[in-house]
C-alpha cells in the first residue's frame, strides 16, 4: 500500500520553505498531493492558476508530487482523494494555535484523518508568503526566500509598485 500525503496551502506565493517542507515530506511518505486552495472568499494576490504555475515549475520532474487544487472543506477534498493524511509546516510556537485549531476541526469533521507536522529548516523559520509578497513590493531581493521563477512572477506582479 502506497504512503498517500496531503500537503494544503495557499502558496500565495509558494516560498523556499514550502519547498523544503515538500521533500521533507517526500522522504516520508511515497506520494504527496500538493493542495492549493481555491476559495473566492480569501484575498490572495496570485490566481489559483498562477499559484499551481509557480509550484508545478518547481517540481516538475518530481515524480512523488502531483500538484492539485481544492475548494471547500480539506476534508472532503481527503475523503474524494482516499488520503488519510494532512501535511502541515510548524515555523514558530506562533503557529501553534492556528495549527492546533484547524487540525482538532478536521479532526472532528473527519476522525480518520491525522495532521502532521514539520518542522522547516531553520533558515525558513521566519518566512511566510505574506513577507515575501512585502518586501517584493519594495523591490527587495528575494533570493534566499522564492526560487528564480517565483522571483520573476513576483516581479511582474509589483512592476511599477513600491
Ligand atoms: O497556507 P494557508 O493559508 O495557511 O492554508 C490554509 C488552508 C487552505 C489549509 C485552510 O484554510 C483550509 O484547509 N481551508 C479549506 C477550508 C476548510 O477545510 N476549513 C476547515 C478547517 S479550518
Amino acid at each position: 500500500m502506497s504512503r498517500l500525503a496531503v500537503y494544503p496551502g495557499s502558496f500565495d506565493p509558494v516560498t523556499r520553505g514550502h519547498l523544503d517542507l515538500i521533500v521533507r515530506t517526500c522522504r516520508l511518505f511515497d506520494r504527496v498531493i500538493v493542495a492549493v486552495s481555491n476559495n473566492p472568499s480569501k484575498k490572495h494576490i496570485f490566481s489559483v492558476n498562477d499559484r499551481i504555475r509557480m509550484l508545478d515549475d518547481n517540481l516538475k520532474g518530481n515524480k512523488q508530487v502531483e500538484v492539485d487544487t481544492f475548494s471547500g472543506l480539506l476534508v472532503d477534498y481527503l475523503h474524494a482523494r482516499k488520503a488519510h493524511v494532512i501535511i502541515r509546516g510548524l515555523r514558530a510556537v506562533s503557529d501553534m494555535d492556528y495549527e492546533f485549531q484547524m487540525a482538532s476541526m478536521n479532526r472532528s469533521l473527519y476522525p480518520d484523518v491525522e495532521t502532521v507536522f514539520l518542522m522547516p529548516d531553520e533558515r525558513y523559520t521566519y518566512l511566510s508568503s505574506s513577507m515575501v509578497r512585502e518586501v517584493a513590493r519594495m523591490g527587495a531581493t528575494l533570493d534566499a526566500f522564492v526560487t528564480p521563477s517565483v522571483r520573476q512572477t513576483l516581479k511582474r506582479k509589483y512592476k511599477g509598485q513600491g
